[in-house]
């Protein structure tokens, strides 16, 4: 039989370890009893970006990168994606189960009563400028909500997890939408409990004069589907930030909004507005091998290719670019798909993105049908924030009940001096 352990010889001091191995995972702490002197700290782990340091043992997302595999409580995202509401998926990644129809429309009903947000919330978004960014803005009122129930500081009691968490899935179309209409100058339109979670989204970003606003249905699955594939995705910039805010025990308002900022970065949740840019600046086919000449001379990178984890095609991007047919048989095609399409065969071919296991995310596509819904490209990141809030909150959840878990706070190698001689201001050269 084999032995679940791994033995590490120090050959500084001779001294021979074993440590136990679990879940093909050695415990970081267990390298600390390597020493070479009685009293000194012990041995750590050095690895920035976490680029192979599990964080946290977890139950909600599996990926399996080398395969292109995704699944959200042990279902393969390809199901969800093709049988599933948005909120029956927020209800499986939260609760863990799916929902039976009964306990479906319960949530809905929660969270329709939900989705207002207090009138001050409209006053706050009255003071940024006319031409403030919707992710900055929602970022911004998604950490104001904590002033507006205190309560949730009592991060130890279910009911009030709970009771944040269906505040804040429901809250979120509506700020989102309203950080859009405050960019645009637009009356804000209020949410209208007879549509979807995604159709009512849609009605509060294009309701005009009309007095009630009825979505295409094509539009609105399309809108389920995106945002689902987008609903979680294991330990990613975002959600480490989530964990680790969270992990102060700080309220859960202010934890997202943590999370909404790190996914406000072009590496990360920003891709697909910076993949817009790119294919508007690409403009033509013909303009892409030369763009692709200089990504590989290192000038800049091919947004929307390359991932942390998947090694192989993002499965969700498969599923993004099946559904953007059917949203520009609605909205007229994008002209961007065409070279978004030749970019994507000549990278798939080529010898510096095979060698470098690149191949479109998630992002790559679901900016190009975002614009042709009528989104501007600002608004994209905020289009993922809203799904994500659900992974967000259940990592949460999780990560407060989860007893290993204590105050994140990394170690450091400090590479600086301790032996400087201070030296008074009017002395300093
Ligand atoms: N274009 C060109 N080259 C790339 C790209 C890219 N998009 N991504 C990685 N590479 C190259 C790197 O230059 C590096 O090459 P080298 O070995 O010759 O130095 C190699 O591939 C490995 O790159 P890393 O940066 O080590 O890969 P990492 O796993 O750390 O990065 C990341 C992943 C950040 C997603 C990266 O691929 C990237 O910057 N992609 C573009 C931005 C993007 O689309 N982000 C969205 C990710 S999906 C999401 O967040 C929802």
């Amino acid at each position: 039989m084999t032995k679940e352990t791994l033995t590490i010889t120090d050959n500084r001091t001779g001294r021979t370890y074993e440590l136990p191995i679990t879940d093909n995972t050695i415990r970081a702490m267990e390298l600390r009893q390597i020493k070479v002197e009685e009293d000194e700290f012990g041995m750590m782990s050095y690895d920035p970006a976490f680029k192979n340091t599990a964080s946290t043992r977890s139950a909600i997302t599996f990926i399996d990168g080398a395969n292109g595999v995704l699944c959200y409580r042990g279902y393969p995202i390809q199901e969800l994606a093709a049988n599933c509401t948005f909120l029956e998926v927020a209800y499986l990644i939260i609760d863990g189960q799916l929902p039976t129809q009964s306990q479906l429309d319960e949530y809905s009903g929660f969270i329709k009563r939900h989705t207002l947000i207090h009138e001050n919330v409209k006053r706050l978004l009255n003071g940024f400028q006319y031409d403030a960014h919707p992710m900055g803005m929602l970022i911004s009122l998604v950490a104001a909500l904590s002033t507006f129930y205190p309560e949730a500081k009592l991060v130890d009691y279910p009911d009030m997890r709970q009771l944040q968490m269906t505040r804040l899935v429901a809250k979120m179309p509506t700020l989102a939408a309203f950080a859009y209409r405050h960019s645009r100058g637009f009356p804000y339109a209020y949410p209208d409990p007879e549509l979807s979670y995604t159709g009512n989204f849609l009605n509060m970003i294009f309701r005009r004069a009309e007095p009630s606003y009825t979505p295409d249905p094509v539009l609105v699955r399309a809108l389920d589907v995106l945002f689902i594939l987008h609903a979680d995705h294991e330990q990613n910039c975002g959600t480490n930030a989530m964990r680790a805010v969270g992990s102060s025990r700080v309220d859960p308002y202010s934890a997202t909004a943590a999370a909404a900022a790190a996914l406000y970065g072009p590496l990360h949740g920003g891709a697909n507005e910076a993949v817009l840019r790119m294919l508007t600046a690409i403009g033509e086919v013909k303009n892409i091998p030369d763009y692709i000449a200089r990504v590989k001379e290192g000038e800049f990178r091919l947004m929307g290719f390359g991932h942390r984890v998947y090694k192989n095609y993002d499965p969700r991007a498969k599923i993004i670019k099946e559904i953007a047919d059917q949203v520009f048989e609605v909205t007229g095609r994008n002209p961007l798909l065409d070279v978004a399409l030749e970019l994507e065969r000549i990278a798939l071919e080529d010898e510096y993105f095979i060698k470098r296991k690149l191949y479109p995310n998630v992002d790559f596509y679901s900016g190009i049908i975002y614009q042709a819904m009528g989104l501007p490209a600002t608004m994209f990141p905020v289009m993922f924030a809203i799904p994500r809030t659900v992974g967000w909150l259940s990592q949460w959840a999780e990560l407060i009940v989860d007893s290993e878990q204590a105050i994140a706070r990394p170690r450091q190698i400090y590479t600086g001096s301790n032996e400087r001689e201070f030296v008074s201001i009017d002395q300093r050269g």
